[in-house]
């Protein structure tokens, strides 16, 4: 394709360090698409002649259909998606193939292709985390009312409601889904007809191309156009934070199957046994999104390094911004199915968790606030009360509300039995009725206003 003015062919090594067939035969589509978008318009401009519009349109859909048949060669001679097409072509309909490289590079090219791949990948992401929001918020609903520890340090605090646990991941979800369409926003651009760098002197329409494409407009600075790869990072940074949150809620699925928490049992379907420790049933897939989150931010830390510090415009470093995307791609399409197959399977243990959250004195807060609010004790020194009464409590091996009133009297004298309407987990739930808070009523209504986002997306 670039033969004219060598001597000799490339060296062996050469060859195959240059080559991205191998991988971005991925992208055959995309380049098939950006390929009959460019003809047409060719065509269109007078540029080309109509019969030779035809006939490349024609070869190309040829081309495509043995792509979609016997999937693309290896071919490294060629080098990449684009020249093997262009070869291919050339094969069905002779020498007609050759024009239709008019007024373009493989550089606006490679750089149209990959936005069109990036943004049915960001299409797919967005459905799937729409199901893993429905699945959170499925399971939420059936547990509004079901009380657990809940956190911080790891140690029982509060008593919450595992609905408000889980819907805590829907908003991180949310934020994710946000992120994601900023990322296709900024994505809908069009770089073809930016040519090599510098733009052409054929008086292609670009705005034409733009929209046979899907895109909202053509770029704007040829040099940019060319080599720009923010969509990809804007893809790979918001892939990452998801994956971090994938991650938070694959840990709490294994704190939680452990058997000194008991919280959940995960289903048969999502869980795996050992080979020499037959009464194991090991969370592997939740373990393997926790390890998948280590592997998308490296996808993201090697293209963030491959486009430090390049000049503009093209440089052949930028090839190597295909891998890091589809590996990503491929990880976190998987870990989002995981976890939304895990969270609509598991049986959460709803009597367990509630015995937790008594069991870890995790009303202290209530009767510290009790204080304050019934008996106008300072906050501080409702706090140094309580604190001796979950003392006494722990001494006793017993929960707060099992402390008889004469012993709670006798650490304060200003606690009567109204008391004990605060310090069951119960109580304590309800009453964290603030915007946002556990209360089940709460939760319910952020449940409700999830599925009204939900079905309006659907509409
Ligand atoms: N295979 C190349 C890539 O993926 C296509 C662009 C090649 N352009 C060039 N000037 N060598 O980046």
């Amino acid at each position: 394709m670039w033969g004219g003015r060598f001597a000799e062919g490339p060296a062996a090594v050469m060859r195959e360090i240059n080559a991205s067939i191998p991988f971005d035969k991925a992208l055959w589509r995309q380049d098939v698409a950006g390929s009959k978008a460019h003809v047409a318009m060719l065509g269109a401009q007078g540029i080309l002649s109509a019969e030779d519009v035809a006939t490349i349109d024609a070869g190309l859909d040829a081309v495509a259909a043995d792509y979609e048949r016997d999937g693309v060669a290896e071919d490294l001679a060629l080098e990449d998606i684009h020249m093997q097409t262009e070869a291919r072509l050339a094969e069905k309909i002779g020498a007609a193939a050759g024009r239709l490289h008019t007024a373009r590079s493989r550089n606006d090219q490679v750089a149209t292709d990959f936005r069109l791949w990036v943004r049915d990948a960001l299409s797919e992401i967005d459905a799937a985390l729409g199901a893993l929001q429905d699945a959170l918020i499925d399971r939420a609903e059936e547990h509004a009312d079901s009380v657990m520890p809940g956190f911080t340090h790891l140690q029982s605090a509060q008593p919450v409601t595992l609905g408000h646990h889980l819907m805590a991941y829907h908003e991180m979800i949310a934020r994710d889904r946000s992120r994601f369409a900023d990322a296709r926003a900024r994505l809908n651009e069009c770089p073809l007809g930016s040519a090599a760098l510098a733009g052409t002197g054929f008086p292609i329409d670009r705005e034409a191309t733009a929209a046979a494409l899907g895109f909202d407009r053509p770029t704007r600075n040829s040099l940019d156009a060319v080599s720009d790869r923010d969509f990809a990072l804007d893809y790979l940074m918001a892939a990452t934070q998801c994956a971090l949150h994938l991650s938070r809620l694959a840990e709490e699925f294994i704190i939680w199957a452990s058997q000194p928490f008991g919280f959940v049992a995960l289903s048969d379907q999502w869980s795996t046994g050992s080979s020499i420790m037959p009464q194991k049933r090991n969370p592997d897939a939740a373990e393997l999104v926790r390890g998948h989150a280590g592997r998308i931010a490296g996808c993201m830390t090697a293209l963030t390094m491959t486009m430090k510090g390049l000049p503009l415009a093209y440089s052949k470093d930028m090839q190597d911004d295909k891998p890091p995307v589809f590996e990503a791609h491929g990880l976190i399409g998987l870990s989002i199915a995981a976890m939304t197959g895990m969270v609509e399977t598991a049986t959460f243990r709803a009597p367990w968790m509630r015995a937790a959250a008594e069991a870890g004195f995790s009303t202290a807060t209530d009767l510290a606030d009790w204080l304050v609010r019934e008996a106008g004790v300072p906050f501080r020194e409702a706090h140094h009360v309580t604190g001796r009464a979950v003392k006494l409590a722990e001494e006793r091996g017993i929960a707060l509300d099992a402390l008889p009133l004469d012993d709670l009297k006798q650490i304060d004298a200003r606690i009567d039995e109204r008391v004990y309407s605060v310090l069951s987990v119960d109580a304590s739930v309800a009453s964290r009725t603030s915007f946002g808070g556990t209360a089940p009523a709460r939760v319910r209504e952020a449940i409700a206003a999830a599925r009204a986002v939900r079905e309006g997306e659907r509409r």
